[in-house]
């Protein structure tokens, strides 16, 4: 029996057990942005940690100022390429948690899925590659490459641990390709190989007025209101036609080729489709361009969070003191998030309202990635893919953002491949998070030949 015939042979038998694992580190609550769970998030890496030492490979547990990054590595095999799978370990806030079907942090398989907080984004998809790697360890084969895992535990808040320890210890994690798997399949049994993200640029922006909250009877037509104020800015920064305000915006922006336009055009993309999924009436969006165009090519900007005033039952009259939102700007590659960030610190200076004092703090950010689709990783990529989901990918372009790629391909030079096992309604980020247990098992069976074709890449 060659190799991979008899790692399959082992995945067949080990899918009761792969699921177990996936549920154990799914029941670990690793929300990062939560300092409440700063000791679960700690559990969550020391999980990882102690799998990937189980298995036999040389793992740190790395602490930083933040979260712990894992680090691991199989034994180096010269002559061929090696291999940094990138995943994290930390997940969204669960809220709002009376919408989940079942507890977040219970994970419970139903309908072909299995239900919880970071099941898809990204302990499921991270865990494939880990899985895989078990497979040829246990089923006694040699991999056929070296294979570096790096999981983090703040992609969830922009990973400024990993930058800082990029910063330094670049050399460790040096490689021909970065894997990741963080992302989406085109549609169900559509599988995809991306081949570009968006950036981001975070910033919360704040509007400050009288020095306390005010009876809004006495004072309400003698001084701005602050959520008013913010509410204006916040309309300001687009125009009617979805193009966002900010000046020197899109001058970075690369124009889509009419050949990839050409080429999304021809997945006729069902707009009502998303729309009936979304459970809105209609689409809306940058006037000129396609959905798949606005969203995976397009620059956007967002609000995701206001703050301010009254939140509580009933009413309340005042005028608040202040009022907040959170906002970020989605880039498409060669946009720069500290450039925007000045854009957008310019534009709310500019942005005057009477006695309100506008305040922009900034969070965080990354810019955003292209893939060559044509290097000979895509092309493994595309055979161990078919291999595992009996069809070839398709090539697309993603909206999300792993801030942290554009920074390791600076400063490892290598590649990246971009393989999503998830699903554009796996409620990422939402209540009722889910993963096809089927994907699941394809995400292994698609990684661990993956090892062997991309080991047949001449270095
Ligand atoms: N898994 C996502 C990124 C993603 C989602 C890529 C869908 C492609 C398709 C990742 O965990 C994520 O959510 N990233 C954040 C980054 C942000 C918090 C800085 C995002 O995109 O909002
Ligand atoms: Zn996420």
């Amino acid at each position: 029996m060659n190799a991979i015939a008899a790692v399959e042979k082992y995945l067949d038998s080990a899918k009761e057990s792969q699921l177990e694992d996936l549920k154990q580190w799914l029941r670990i609550p690793s929300v990062s942005a939560d300092p409440a769970r700063k000791a679960d998030v700690a559990k969550a890496a020391q999980w990882v940690f102690d799998r990937l030492s189980q298995l036999g490979l040389q793992t740190e547990l790395i602490p930083t100022k933040t979260h712990p990054l894992v680090l691991a590595s199989t034994p180096p095999v010269p002559g061929k390429p090696v291999v940094l799978v990138y995943g994290h370990y930390d997940v969204q806030p669960p809220d709002p948690l009376d919408q989940w079907t079942t507890p977040a942090f219970e994970p419970d398989v139903r309908n072909g899925n299995i239900y919880a907080r970071g099941a898809t984004d990204d302990k499921g998809q991270a865990l494939t590659h880990i899985q895989s790697v078990a497979a040829w360890i246990k089923s006694g084969q040699t991999l056929p490459l070296q294979i570096k895992f790096l999981i983090e535990g703040e992609e969830e808040v922009g990973s400024e641990a990993l930058a800082e320890y990029l910063k330094e210890h670049a050399a460790k994690l040096a490689c021909d390709v970065i894997v990741i798997s963080d992302n989406s399949q085109y549609a169900k049994g559509e599988p995809a190989i991306t081949y570009g993200l968006r950036g981001i640029a975070y910033f919360e922006v704040w509007a400050y007025g009288p020095k306390q909250d005010l009876h809004s009877g006495v004072f309400g037509g003698s001084v701005t209101n602050p959520a008013i104020a913010l509410s204006r800015l916040i309309a300001a920064l687009h125009d009617s036609n979805g193009k966002v305000q900010l000046p020197g915006f899109y001058d970075c922006v690369v124009p889509l080729k009419d050949s990839e336009r050409a080429r999304w055009a021809a997945l006729n993309f069902d707009d009502s489709k998303m729309a009936k999924q979304l459970g809105v009436s209609a689409l809306a969006g940058e006037a000129g361009y396609s959905t798949l165009e606005r969203r995976w090519a397009r620059p956007t900007c967002d609000v995701h969070g206001l703050m301010g005033g009254y939140q509580g039952e009933g009413g309340k009259t005042i005028i608040p003191a202040c009022a907040g939102a959170k906002v970020s700007f989605r880039l498409v590659p060669n946009q720069d998030p500290a450039t925007v960030a000045k854009q957008f610190q310019e534009f709310v200076a500019n942005f005057k309202q009477p006695g309100v004092r506008f305040e922009v703090k900034d969070l965080h950010g990354g810019p955003g990635v292209v893939i060559d689709p044509d290097s000979p990783f895509m092309k493994a990529g595309e055979r161990a893919v078919t291999s595992a989901f009996g069809k070839s990918p398709v090539l697309m372009r993603e909206g999300g953002s792993i801030p942290i790629v554009a920074d390791m391909v600076q400063r490892t030079q290598a590649a990246v491949l971009l393989l999503g096992w998830g699903l554009d309604d796996d409620n990422a980020h939402s209540p009722n998070e889910k993963f096809a247990v089927e994907d699941y098992y394809r995400g292994i069976r698609a990684s661990a030949h993956l090892w062997q074709e991309l080991s047949q890449i001449v270095k």
